[in-house]
Order: C-alpha cells, then sequence, then structure tokens
C-alpha cells in the first residue's frame, strides 16, 4: 500500500523545508488539495506556490482538485505535470472530455467520489482512468472523522475494477490513523492519503511506517 502524505497539515511558515522532509520520510505521492473557495468553502495552493514546492520534491506529485471550473484548472496545473490529477464526478458534467483532456498532458487522469457517491456512476468511464479517489470525510478540511462507509465503497469498487480495468488504483482520502486504517485493511485499497495524523507527528518516518 501506497502513503501519500497532504500538504495542507504542512506548516506552510517553513513549506519548502516540510516537502523536503516528508519525501525523506518515505511518502510515496505528495497529496496535493487545490481548493477555489466555491466548490469547497476553502481555499489553498495555487500554481505559483506549487512551483515553490517543486523545487523541494523529490516524489511526485497527486493534484487533487476541489474546485468548480475544472478544465480552467486542469489546464493551469497540468504544466506542473504531476503524476496525477483527479477531478470530482460531482462537478464535472463532461467527464469523457476532461478525462481525454488530462490525458493529453501526458497525466494520469483520475475521478474523486464525495461520500455520498456511489462508485456505480463509474461503470463506463474506468476503462479510461487510472485511478478512483475516494473520499471518506466531505473535502474541504483537514483533521476530520473517517466516515467508515467508504469501506464498502472500496471492495463494491473493487469488484467493479476486476471486471473493467484492473490496473485502475484506488485511493482513500481524508480521516485516516493508524486506528482507522485497520477498518481499510483487505478492502482492496492502494493508496491513502493522509494529512494531520501524518504533520501531527514529530517523526514523519515512524508516522507513514504505522500505517504501512
Ligand atoms: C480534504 C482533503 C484531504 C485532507 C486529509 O478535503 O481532500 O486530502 O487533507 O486530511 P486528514 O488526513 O487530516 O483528514
Ligand atoms: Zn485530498
Amino acid at each position: 500500500m501506497l502513503v501519500a502524505p497532504s500538504l495542507l497539515s504542512a506548516n506552510f511558515m517553513k513549506l519548502g523545508e516540510e516537502v523536503k522532509n516528508i519525501c525523506d520520510s518515505g511518502a510515496d505521492l505528495l497529496h496535493i488539495d487545490v481548493m477555489d473557495g466555491h466548490f469547497v468553502p476553502n481555499l489553498t495552493f495555487g500554481p505559483v506556490v506549487l512551483q515553490g514546492i517543486m523545487h523541494y520534491a523529490t516524489k511526485p506529485l497527486d493534484i487533487h482538485l476541489m474546485v468548480e471550473n475544472v478544465e480552467f484548472f486542469v489546464d493551469l496545473f497540468a504544466p506542473l505535470q504531476p503524476k496525477y490529477i483527479s477531478v470530482h464526478f460531482e462537478e464535472v458534467k463532461h467527464l469523457h472530455r476532461v478525462i481525454s483532456q488530462i490525458r493529453k498532458y501526458g497525466i494520469s487522469p483520475a475521478v474523486v467520489l464525495n461520500p455520498h457517491t456511489s462508485e456505480e456512476g463509474l461503470k463506463y468511464i474506468l476503462e479510461d482512468i487510472d485511478m478512483v479517489l475516494l473520499m471518506s470525510v466531505n473535502p474541504g478540511f483537514g483533521g476530520q472523522s473517517f466516515i467508515p462507509s467508504v469501506c464498502e465503497k472500496v471492495k463494491n469498487l473493487k469488484k467493479l475494477i476486476l471486471d473493467k480495468n484492473p490496473n485502475c488504483l484506488i485511493e482513500v482520502d481524508g480521516g485516516v490513523n493508524d486506528k482507522t486504517i485497520d477498518k481499510l485493511k483487505d478492502s482492496g485499497v492502494d493508496i491513502v492519503v493522509a494529512g494531520s495524523y501524518i504533520f501531527q507527528q514529530d517523526n514523519y518516518k515512524k508516522a507513514i511506517l504505522s500505517l504501512r
């Protein structure tokens, strides 16, 4: 299982140092939560800050877009060449078109489902994407409680994936810590995102290891 620390919980006053430290501590991906103040009631990173982060990052970026006007933001962040760009199912009207837009940049497209959104809606798009990101909190903030119904969703999605596109990965995001991760055991999850759990500890390496 891969671990993608969410920079949302890092100390923004020493962001470069935090990025370097987390990359050196065993992070597989750097999860970047982009929020626009519209799709979610919070504002975070823009491309200028991310360009700064790139100077310190030695691991691939995993950009989670919590935004309206998704096509505009894909064009804005794609030049940074992240490994993944994830877009919310709830926001995108023409999902197939946006997935192609991401793919054209040589970036792996992923689709995100909010806690209430069923995996069934992905049936006809799974073959076109490289990852599904399942939210285990309502998007917008770090430090929220894990919503356990995601575990059943991971299992159901895994069945669909085995049928439609076995290479597609499942990532879970929100409220993941050394306790809640037990609930995900054997569910089929490939990548976990963890923000507050990792960054609240002094030893990031130990925190990442405890999740593995
Ligand atoms: C929530 C974000 C998450 C968040 C996770 O909108 O998508 O990535 O940073 O933070 P924790 O692990 O603290 O729930
Ligand atoms: Zn996220």
